[in-house]
């Protein structure tokens, strides 16, 4: 995200926030008042938060990895189990999973969309695993493992498909954890993505639909898990920072359990309190720009364009992923490379996880199309905070990439 120095137009810095000045306010004012930490403000975005994806139970933390990983936890989730996902995502779905001692399992996903196939993670519960009698979980043959979970990502803003993966946790017994990075305004079917899981992870790093710089949300409509989370992200401590501190007088705290230090900030709550008022207006904002993209790109050779709509619900607009052909004379290494050098910022999501290297002693089949799209997509900036004139110098860049200008 760095400015290009010497052109003469303003470099397009690829997932730029827009942060108002109702934001700065908010966050001056926790300095001032001196409340930095776990606060308030953390109860007011979480409670907001809470309400606009329509769930029951949210519990703020650090971030997506740290809720992934919380959500693990909270569920038992640990050494000698596996976790069922996807290779098309960022490496931090998959990490999530190994720091709890767990083993992701990859399964493949759709050639152009990059959701995570069910047809193919039935084949993995199906062929690759067997039934342990004691619990009447898969038993992963090669690993030795216990599947316990699904964790489906809902790529780029588009819903994964909620109800084909359920059915597989109530014929497996498993349970299901939602990746929803991408998918804050997403819908599958007619329900809000985030009350279509077990427990359902959001983040709001810098560059995502809703920002706190670092952040992340869980949501559930289980109380219990809901609670154990919340303990969980605060060193385990019976009581949070802010209830210690702000009721009649001074309360001891008890550390339940060995938890962690995942809890949001007021700092970050104070963006998100504001980033979320405005949220369903920059959705408006990059759906139009998504339209106008398509237009504007549909006669553009050796690339190919997304979809206008997710097939199953509302997109969440996150990334306009565009792919590079075999027929362009331009790889997509180079593509990004070259629109860098017109001055435009962009993007790849992601490497196939199964190509880090991090991952190749990672036991799975193979994923031909995770690694196939890893390997020829780009995303172009998309962004509630970019102009007009910013959108048609991407479009142009493009254009000249494409044709070898
Ligand atoms: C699909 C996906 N999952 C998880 C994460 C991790 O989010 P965070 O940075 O909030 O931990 C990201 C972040 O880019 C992501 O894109």
């Amino acid at each position: 995200m760095s400015e290009k120095e010497g052109s003469s137009a303003p470099y397009i810095v690829f997932g730029k926030p827009y942060i108002g000045e109702e934001e700065i306010e908010e966050v001056v004012a926790s300095i001032r008042a001196g409340w930095l930490g776990t606060g308030p403000k953390v109860q007011k975005f979480t409670e907001g938060f809470r309400d606009y994806i329509g769930a029951e139970h949210a519990a703020a933390v650090h971030s997506c990895t740290a809720g992934l990983f919380l959500s693990q936890v909270a569920l038992g989730i640990g050494d000698g189990d596996a976790v069922i996902t996807t290779p098309m995502t960022f490496v931090a779905t998959a990490h999530s999973i190994r720091h709890t001692g767990a083993e992701p399992l990859f399964a493949d996903v759709h050639p152009t969309n990059g959701l995570l196939d069910p047809e193919d993670v039935a084949r993995v519960l199906a062929e690759d695993c067997d039934i342990d009698d004691a619990d009447g979980r898969p038993l992963h043959r090669a690993t030795g493992r216990k599947v316990r979970a699904l964790m489906p990502v809902h790529m780029w803003g588009q819903a994964a498909d909620i109800d084909a993966f359920q059915a597989l946790c109530d014929k497996y017994n498993l349970y299901m954890i939602e990746d929803c990075a991408h998918a804050i305004e997403t819908t599958y079917k007619d329900r809000k993505v985030g009350t279509t899981a077990d427990l359902s992870c959001f983040s709001f790093y810098a560059t995502k639909n809703l920002c706190t710089g670092e952040g992340g949300m869980v949501t559930t409509a289980n109380e219990e898990l809901a609670d154990k989370i919340k303990t969980l992200s605060l060193h385990g401590l019976s009581r949070g920072a802010w209830s210690r501190f702000s009721s009649s007088g001074y309360q001891h705290y008890l550390a339940l359990e060995t938890g962690y230090k995942f809890n949001m900030m007021d700092l970050q709550a104070g963006l998100g309190i504001h980033q979320l008022a405005r949220l369903e207006k920059m959705y408006e904002e990059r759906t139009r720009q998504w339209h106008a993209y398509r237009e504007d790109l549909a006669d553009v050779p050796g690339i190919e364009i997304p979809e206008a709509e997710a097939p199953d619900g509302r997109h969440a607009r996150h990334l306009f992923v565009i792919r590079i052909t075999e027929d362009c004379p331009v790889v997509r290494d180079d593509f990004l490379n070259a629109l860098h050098a017109k001055g435009v910022g962009s993007g790849v999501h992601y490497l196939s996880v199964s190509e880090h290297p991090a991952y190749k002693d990672c036991f799975h089949t193979p994923v031909p199309n995770s690694e196939k799209l890893g390997r020829s997509i780009l995303s172009i900036p998309l962004a509630g905070a970019m102009e007009e004139d910013g959108r048609k110098r991407v479009v142009a860049a493009v254009r000249e990439v494409a044709t070898g200008q």
